[in-house]
């Protein structure tokens, strides 16, 4: 019996250093110290002996089970350093390798041009107003002195939805709309970027749908020179200081008079280049005095109060700016035109 349990003893032990991981060395713990292993047979095997001989077994088993508990407790803590060293080893990371790029958007060149704008007359105490795309005939026409069969409702193809609403081809609606919620009552003092539709065919410098920029400012005493002043601020600081604005006498049906707004070359100076077809002058935006039928159907008096309003395309201003050569450019989405302009 004592040998069985010596031989088992170094059985066990060989087996134990033997264990390549930890499923091993547990499996071998079941396997002989287990409630069905050979070691608790030999003990059920000491009722046999005699009361001599039972303590000394006794003590002897004990002795082999606490020598292979050490030993698997050793192996057991040796396997699991050596398991969490493999897995640091696995999982270095390289600091010294280069990263992976983050693609990061940019702003939109239309989008620059916009907010732009919209700083510079923020800047002079303007207010930002909106309205919807799809509007009634009477904001998009008729409020703004263009009854209905009016000729001049030609100068814009328009997309109607039903007879009395449509996709609104100008900003100038919101002229009207933002007037009737003034009740009468000056100061006016807004500007309204948004988007406008046009049955027009889309080619290089034509699109179906493009983005305005309205102005309007109502109150006593708002004169010509006024609008002056404020589209010869507005040049200089979009286009640059030594800009010159030139306003050449033009038609609106909301505005009398109208005028259209050149300025002077920002590539040649006015010598005459391609960018300016030669002229020395580039066309920017219309604009004009509030016609009085406008201040009255809108509900101000126009014996008290007068204004200016003006329209512009920031398509145009930033296609002369950035030198883009195709309107289509600025709505097809391409990344790599619009990834030009990140730093810019
Ligand atoms: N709404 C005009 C256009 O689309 C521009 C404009 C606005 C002209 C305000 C005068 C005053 O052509």
């Amino acid at each position: 019996m004592q040998e069985r349990l010596l031989e088992l003893k170094e059985e066990a032990l060989a087996k134990v250093e033997a264990a390549a991981n930890l499923k091993e060395l547990n499996d071998i713990r079941v396997a002989y110290l287990g409630k069905k292993g050979p070691i608790t047979e030999v003990l059920r095997g000491m009722g046999k002996l005699s009361a001599e001989e039972r303590p000394k077994m006794g003590a002897l088993v004990n002795e082999v089970r606490e020598q292979i508990t050490e030993k698997l407790t050793a192996k057991q803590e040796l396997l699991e350093k050596e398991e969490v060293e493999r897995k640091l080893a696995s999982e270095t990371i390289d600091v010294t390798l280069p990263g992976r790029p983050v693609n990061v958007g940019g702003p939109h060149p239309l989008t620059k041009v916009i907010e732009e704008i919209e700083d510079l007359f923020l800047g002079m105490g303007y207010s930002i107003a909106e309205g919807p795309e799809v509007e009634k005939d009477y904001y998009n026409f008729e409020a703004l002195n263009l009854p209905k069969d009016h000729p001049a409702r030609d100068m814009q193809d328009s997309f109607y939805i039903t007879e009395d609403i449509l996709l609104r081809t100008q900003t100038s609606p919101v002229q009207a709309r933002t007037m009737e919620k003034h009740e009468g009552k000056g100061p006016v003092k807004i500007i309204c970027p948004g988007k406008v539709y046009r049955r027009d065919n889309d080619d290089a410098t034509h699109s179906h749908q493009f983005t305005q920029i309205e102005g309007l400012v109502v109150d006593e005493n708002i004169r010509m020179s006024d609008l002056k002043g404020t589209l010869n601020t507005f040049a200089k600081k979009m286009f640059g200081d030594d800009r010159e604005i030139r306003l050449r006498p033009s038609f609106f049906p909301f505005t009398e008079p109208s005028v259209e707004m050149d300025i002077s070359c920002f590539k040649c100076g006015g010598d005459g280049c391609n960018v300016c077809k030669k002229t020395g002058w580039i066309e920017i935006l219309g604009a004009g005095m509030v016609h009085p039928n406008v201040l009255e159907m809108s509900g101000f008096d126009s014996k008290k109060y007068t204004g200016f309003a003006f329209g512009m395309g920031p398509e145009r201003i930033a296609m002369l700016k950035y030198g883009i050569d195709d309107i289509r450019h600025l709505y097809t989405n391409d990344n790599r035109f619009i990834k030009q302009f990140n730093r810019a």
